[in-house]
């Protein structure tokens, strides 16, 4: 394996070398301007937008949580299904009233949804200035000067190389406590439902030094949990040019993890393709990296898998569980599922019920099946289950996946959970909030000498499906 020590200092002059080219390119007099940005999608969005305002912080640009007194709002878009598109139009509508009455207001598409639509959002959306896609921020400063100079502007190349190492992301509607980490973009696997890999481009790495320097530097504000993003983490791969050594998935999260071992790990997503024992045996290995795994199913049925081309079968899968229980016991489980892919029968679905019902997930996200323009599945196969038959399916795995995260949450009863706290409940301020190990969102009566960011032990003592609840025991 490479050597990951060595290069921090190393690491610091790039970086300076590399801030000094980026130079202010906005007017002066434009200066200081607020910029509010809201994510939608999923966590490599919200992710990106820390980048996107760590760019603008570089023009001068500060940024506010009220869009009302924004000079800038941006929206940073998902195409995943289309009510995640329904979603942005009908958001874009209410910014209306508002670019009426200011009409220096800059609006701006960025992320995959700008990138699917590309100049076609600007002809169907009169009130959108700029269109950008992940992999073009870098060009926002330059966008903004055009719109600055009366014209429409749009940048939506896809990059083989971009990562935004070198940025350091402004962290927004931050707890100060967890945060998140990108260490690869893109997806080359192109599930034939999927959008991602048409929005996002091409899947690379992002070197190790930089993402080892990003959690030192949280580690260093006071961070204690983080959260490494990427459409297939298991696949991560970078090595030095010209260098046979590879550092792969299993590699980073242990150099990641030892930054601190009063910082937990996490990451998201793993594709059960590729998700390797020697990664099981790396989260087994250290206390600090959480004991939970996101590993999608999407179905339960061998034949639908393979038209969704995601390249295991219901044993494949079935298998990766088996070693996962086998390497880390207590790991706790979650995955997404899609209902009503094209051509799904009733025994198919069954299938999906079933190995629910084997692993009994402590969570699930579940979907009715969306077709995306453009998608392998969209050209190839018929959206043929009707919406009716998609929403009695969704309601049964709904229904069954109640069931199972609420046994899953009655075994942890009577058990001492170790909880980062985050800050009070939502619905009291008597109560503290904070997730385990396992990634379970647990609920327990303030102690006034411990505080949001300390590792409390709380005795579970009920449950509802959604969170646990107990006291904190000394
Ligand atoms: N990279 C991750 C998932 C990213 S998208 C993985 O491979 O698992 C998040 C989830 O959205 C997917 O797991 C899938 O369940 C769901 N999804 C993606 N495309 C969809 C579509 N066209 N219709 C419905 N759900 C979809
Ligand atoms: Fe989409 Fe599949 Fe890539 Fe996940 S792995 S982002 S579902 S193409
Ligand atoms: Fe959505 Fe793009 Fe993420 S389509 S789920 S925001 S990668």
């Amino acid at each position: 394996m490479l050597e990951l020590e060595l290069p921090s200092k190393q690491h610091d002059e790039t970086r300076q070398g590399e801030a000094l080219i980026i130079k202010a390119k906005l007017p002066v007099d434009k200066v200081p301007r607020k910029l509010y940005i809201e994510s939608y999608g999923c966590a490599m969005n919200f992710s990106d937008s820390e980048i996107v305002a760590s760019i603008l912080a570089d023009e001068g640009f500060t940024t506010t949580a009220s869009y009302e007194e924004a000079d800038v709002i941006f929206i940073n878009t998902c195409a995943i299904r289309e009510n995640a598109e329904t979603r942005v139009r009908n958001r874009l509508k209410q910014f209306r009233a508002i670019k009426r009455e200011n009409k220096d207001l800059v609006i701006g598409v960025l992320g995959c949804m700008a990138e699917r639509l590309k100049a076609k959002f600007l002809e169907e959306e009169k009130l959108v200035d700029v269109v950008v896609g992940p992999d073009a921020y870098r060009d926002l400063p330059n966008l903004i000067a055009k719109v600055d100079d009366g014209q429409k502007a749009i940048n939506v190349l896809l990059s083989r190389e971009e990562t935004y190492a070198d940025l350091s992301p402004v962290r927004l509607n931050s707890n100060g406590i967890s945060a998140f980490i990108s260490i690869m973009r893109g997806c080359d696997n192109m599930c034939s439902f999927c959008v991602v890999p048409f929005t996002r481009g091409r899947e690379r790495s992002r070197d190790p030094f930089s993402i080892v320097k990003e959690a030192e530097d949280l580690r260093d504000a006071g961070y204690k949990e983080v959260t490494l993003l990427g459409q297939n983490v298991d696949s991560y791969k970078w090595s030095a040019e010209g260098s046979e050594d590879v550092v792969n998935f299993a590699n980073l999260i242990e150099i990641v993890a030892k930054v601190s071992p009063d910082m937990r790990v996490r990451f998201s997503t793993s594709h059960p393709k590729d998700i390797t024992d020697e990664v099981l045996e790396t989260i087994a290995k250290h206390e600090n990296i959480c004991n939970y795994i996101h590993l999608p199913v999407q179905s339960g049925n061998s034949r639908v898998l393979d038209i969704m081309n995601r390249t295991y079968t219901r044993e494949w899968y079935l298998n990766r569980i088996d070693a996962i229980r086998r390497i880390i016991p207590t790991c706790s489980i979650s995955t997404d599922i899609i209902t009503g892919f094209c051509s799904e029968t009733e025994e198919e679905h069954q299938e999906t019920l079933s190995l629910m019902q084997e692993v009994k997930f402590e969570f699930a996200y579940m979907y009715s099946y969306s077709e995306r323009p453009g998608t392998p599945a969209a050209k190839k196969f018929k959206d043929d289950v009707s919406e009716d038959v998609k929403q009695r399916r969704l309601t049964e795995i709904i229904a069954l996946q109640q069931e199972n995260s609420f046994y899953r949450a009655q075994k942890r009863v009577g058990k001492v959970e170790k909880v980062l706290i985050e800050g009070f409940s939502k619905k009291s301020k008597l109560d503290y909030c904070g997730r385990s190990d396992h990634n379970s969102m647990v609920i327990f009566p303030v102690m006034e000498q411990y505080k949001p960011g300390d590792y409390v032990n709380v005795l579970v003592e009920k449950t509802t499906t959604a969170v646990l609840i107990g006291k904190i025991v000394i």
